[in-house]
């Protein structure tokens, strides 16, 4: 017998694989190309060719030691050489020691919550949310409370103070956002922090702050997307390759911490001892060493910036309310009817496959990932416009 709580994970989380077995039974039923497929968050582009230079280069270069345990942090090398991109990026002023190397940014947050939470603590989720933060919580026998936002998808103060108390131990936040594709103004997040200041001092509690940023560089109309790590002191940035290079099955990425964290050694030696007991041990090596040369690589942006342009114009020409994305490659358009359930097994009976808004924690909606290619995209909006 199995763990209680693990059968009781695998049944909330079941409407993925449900969701994912449909996808490969409409495909093996009617072919993959009459399936419109805007399910699935894993990019279909292939790495830059200079990830490509890189692992080649890497594979011919037998100095010694490359391939052994490391400190559990990373390479000192590689964190050094994030912190001066961190640094002079204006993204955050940081020293090779406030770096941890993570397996991906869902790595790095299940250690950032294994360092914090003791049992019972509380976890405050933005909804809609990236649905596996839940189960990362709980993973380290957190409380996930839920805080919706606003219905531009922005942060709503009012929400989050009815949603805090003396348990509340960290906040995720995520911009920009998986499934909306929002990302928030700088001016929203100097006011959170502003209020975060306000709530640390009338609980007489450190709170922490996670920036999840995998999506950071996929931003639109010539925007940045500005994170709230250096305003705010009890603040991790967790960043991942996985989106702005397409290599999520390569499991790479860093948690920076902000400099002026409150019990920042004790903080770090917690990140670096989790990686650790986790089972992480350390970040994968030849990563390490491959995107420690490719800080300023990345994926071709305009690639899903026409995609997003061409979505969201066919699809609110036609009449669907969607909020407008500026980042990220996910949209959350307003479910016709408001049932989004509902609505999306009329699209799979149209074999279009998208993800209801309840699997996001936001009820009457659905989410388009347009990881994709144009075929797809063009008939799903056909057939979407169709439902309408
Ligand atoms: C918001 C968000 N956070 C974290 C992750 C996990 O990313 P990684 O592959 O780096 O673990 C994803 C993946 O889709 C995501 O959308």
């Amino acid at each position: 017998m199995i763990s209680h709580y693990i059968i009781h994970a695998m049944r909330a989380s079941s409407w993925i694989r449900k969701m994912f077995e449909t996808g490969t039974e409409l495909k093996r039923k009617y072919g993959a190309e009459n399936v419109f497929d805007l399910s699935l968050g894993n990019p279909i582009i292939e790495p830059p060719e200079e990830f490509f230079s890189q692992l080649k280069k890497l594979s011919e270069d037998k100095t010694s030691g490359k391939h052994r345990y490391m400190p559990n942090a990373g390479f000192n090398e590689v964190r050094e050489k994030i912190s001066v991109h961190l640094t002079e990026e204006g993204i955050l002023e940081s020293e090779m020691g406030h770096i941890v190397m993570s397996c991906g940014a869902g790595g790095g947050i299940n250690v950032i919550l294994r360092t914090l939470l003791d049992q019972g603590d509380e976890v405050i989720v933005l909804a809609p949310f990236f649905s596996e933060y839940q189960f990362y919580v709980r993973n380290h026998h957190g409380k996930v409370v839920v805080a919706e936002t606003d219905e531009n998808f922005r942060i709503d103060l009012n929400e989050l103070e009815n949603k805090m108390n003396k348990k509340t131990k960290a906040i995720i936040l995520n911009s920009p956002n998986n499934p909306t594709g929002v990302v928030y103004p700088k001016k929203d997040l100097k006011e959170l922090v502003d209020f975060l200041h306000l709530q640390q001092k009338k609980y007489n509690e450190d709170i922490y702050l996670i920036s999840d940023e995998p999506y950071r560089e996929i931003v639109f109309d010539n925007l940045t997307a500005p994170s709230v790590v250096p305003m705010y002191e009890n603040s991790f940035l967790v960043y991942s390759w996985s989106k702005s290079l397409a290599i999520p099955g390569n499991r790479i990425g860093y948690i920076a911490v902000n400099p002026h964290m409150h019990h920042i050694k004790q903080v770090i030696g917690g990140l670096i001892f989790c990686t650790r007991v986790l089972g992480f041990v350390n970040a994968n090596a030849i990563m390490q060493l491959a995107v420690n040369e490719l800080l300023n690589t990345t994926i071709d942006v305009s690639y899903y910036e026409n995609k997003k342009k061409y979505i969201y114009q066919t699809l609110t020409d036609a009449g669907y309310d969607i909020v407008k994305p500026t980042g990220t490659f996910y949209m959350f358009p307003k479910a016709p009817g408001g049932d989004d359930l509902g609505f999306v097994e009329k699209a799979k009976e149209n074999r279009v496959l998208v993800v209801p808004g309840v699997g996001f924690g936001r009820k009457g909606y659905f989410r388009i990932s347009y990881c994709t290619d144009d075929r797809t995209i063009q008939k799903a909006c056909e057939k979407l416009i169709e439902l309408l």
